[in-house]
């Protein structure tokens, strides 16, 4: 059985302190009817406040930051290591995000780099993988998905591979207010489970689990949480809401 895994990634929002204000307020209703697994990821700078909150508070929710470097300390000026973030009590990481691969120019390559680093430290990677639109009107949107997917994975190994969330997030629906049907969206996250059953054993396959990201709202979390192969949701902005993000964890 796979626990339901619902992630806010709070992109280039929030002050420490406005963090600090959001998890009070979080905090003041939290309530997880479904037995998620919940997680918040702050930009670096929000990390070490929302982990002494998310203690003092006792709040479940895991704590994941949104991208990091694959070196663990060097001249590497403006960058993160993982042993950076491990000693703040981060337990995922977000990587190969469609904005971390638009506007930094993040390839697959590199990012198999950063999963790779951030297993052998103990971070549990988030690896984001979606089509544009363009791809997707050309209908190769799952050769591009399930390409990146192998691409990304490349020597990763069974140990590793279980370690592993995939959020399968159509740069189309980001941001945009459009979120895919539920059948386009279980559809390709089924295929991302069948291509996982090639690179590893089914049984690695079946317990990684698959979220979907793009424009999910309360609105639309229901639905997509009871399609067969979408085991959970990272959710942009309406993650930056409590009142969304509360409705979306107790969809
Ligand atoms: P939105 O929920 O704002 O569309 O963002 C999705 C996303 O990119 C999560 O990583």
């Amino acid at each position: 059985m796979r626990v339901p895994f619902i992630a806010g990634n709070w992109k280039m929002n929030l002050t420490h302190l406005e963090a600090m204000d959001f998890l009070v307020d979080l905090e003041s209703r939290f309530e997880n009817k479904n037995g998620c697994e919940i997680a918040v990821c702050p930009p670096f700078t929000s990390i070490r406040s929302v982990k002494t909150l998310l203690d003092e508070k006792k709040i479940e929710a895991s704590l994941g930051a949104q991208n990091m470097f694959y070196e663990q300390s060097g001249a590497y000026t403006g960058e993160i290591s993982p042993l950076m973030l491990k000693a703040l009590g981060v337990e995922y990481v977000i990587l190969g995000h469609s904005e971390r691969r638009q506007y930094f120019y993040e390839t697959n390559g590199l990012v198999n780099q950063k999963i790779k680093s951030s297993i052998a430290n103990g971070i549990k990677p988030i690896l984001c993988i979606g089509e544009t639109l363009d791809i997707r009107e050309r209908g190769e949107a799952e050769d591009f998905v399930l390409g990146q997917l192998k691409e990304c994975l490349d020597g990763i190994d069974q140990d590793a591979a279980a370690l592993l969330t995939i959020a399968y997030e159509p740069i189309w629906a980001i941001g945009t207010g459009k979120t895919a049907t539920v059948q386009d969206a279980n559809g390709m996250c089924s295929r991302i489970r069948g291509k996982l059953s090639k690179l590893y054993k089914d049984k690695t396959a079946e317990e990684i689990r698959i979220q979907y990201g793009g424009s999910v709202k309360p609105s639309n979390i229901s639905e997509l949480m009871h399609a067969s192969d979408i085991d959970g949701a990272l959710v942009g902005g309406a993650s930056l809401k409590v009142d969304d993000f509360l409705d979306i964890i107790n969809y």
